[in-house]
């Protein structure tokens, strides 16, 4: 085990200090997590700068779920202004912030507009690049299409220096494998670029169609987006933080993929549920190696 992964595991314990110094007792922690019950606006505002290297998450759309209480959307862009302006401020210099975004109903206006188109500004980032997440299944409409993406907005602290693993993360799915110019490869036999837009099937729910990995969270995102995005935007290692935690996605996949993982939720019954499938996890694996301090791994 190379010292770099020592050195990073000791960030993840000062950063773990931190965290219990200024939010105090989390709902849950172990030695790749941490989940706090609380509202993100507030908790991210009294913690200390430059913690994260990888910030993903799906906010609230501010479209009736039954965990948010529709604002006008004057104050939603507020709010959002409000909770990002924090979030920036808690990622490392060479990070990046993915922000899933949907739809929107504005009246008189359109029944679904992008919220990138009224958000995309407001993240004091530099804006890299949009990824689209495709999907097959969903509402079928009869008066105009069928809604099938949502967004991924990728923003960096540094446009000349962010982590970006491409080859963590390329496509196995090459047409012409074989093909060679002057006797050389002509692909990278890794596959190639992923590209920016990612079929990726939605978790879905309903009698004998429900996901394997569903749980009773209302808007789960799928575990293979969110491994593709923990694998090709972080370090290993590294911590990953999603404001908006939900049922814990971003915390297995990151536990899966050798990242530490802070999340925060505001509802004690998801944190539950996130809680349960992070243990889930850990019992689903043959053998986990944890991280017991003094430079000592048990398994578990
Ligand atoms: C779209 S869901 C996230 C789903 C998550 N990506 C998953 O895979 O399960 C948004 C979550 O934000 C939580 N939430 C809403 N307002 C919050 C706040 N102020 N602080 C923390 N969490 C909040 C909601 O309870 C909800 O679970």
């Amino acid at each position: 085990m190379s010292t770099s992964i020592f050195h990073k595991m000791r960030v993840f314990i000062d950063v773990k200090q931190k965290l219990i110094e200024y939010l105090g007792t989390p709902y849950f922690s172990d030695n790749n997590c941490m989940l706090y019950c609380v509202d993100s606006v507030k908790a991210q505002k009294v913690l200390p700068s430059e913690l994260f290297g990888l910030v993903i998450t799906s906010p609230p759309y501010n479209i009736g779920k039954e965990y948010e209480t529709v604002m006008s959307i004057d104050d939603y862009i507020l709010w959002t202004q409000k909770w990002t302006r924090e979030t920036c401020r808690l990622i490392t210099s060479n990070g990046s912030f993915l922000l899933n975004l949907g739809y929107i109903a504005v009246e008189s206006k359109g029944h679904a507009i992008p919220l990138p188109y009224l958000l995309w500004n407001e993240i004091p980032l530099f804006f890299n690049q949009e990824i689209v997440w495709n999907y097959s299944a969903g509402v079928a409409c009869k008066n105009y299409l069928s809604p099938r993406n949502e967004k991924f907005l990728w923003y960096v602290k540094n446009k000349d220096n962010y982590v970006f693993n491409l080859d963590e993360i390329r496509d196995k799915n090459v047409k012409y494998p074989n093909s060679k110019k002057h006797g050389k490869p002509r692909v990278n036999t890794l596959g190639k670029n992923p590209s920016d837009v990612w079929e990726i099937a939605k978790v879905t729910t309903g009698q004998n169609c429900s996901s394997v990995e569903r749980t009773p969270h209302p808007c789960q995102f799928p575990t293979d987006l969110i491994d593709r995005l923990v694998l090709g935007f972080s370090e290993k290692n590294g911590i990953v933080f999603d404001p908006f935690v939900g049922s814990g996605t971003t915390i297995e996949s990151c536990i899966r993929h050798g990242r530490f993982c802070v999340g925060f939720e505001i509802r004690e019954d998801y944190c539950e549920i996130a809680k349960k499938r992070i243990k889930n996890y850990y019992n689903r694996i043959p053998q986990l190696f944890i991280w017991e301090g003094n430079d000592q791994y048990v398994t578990v």
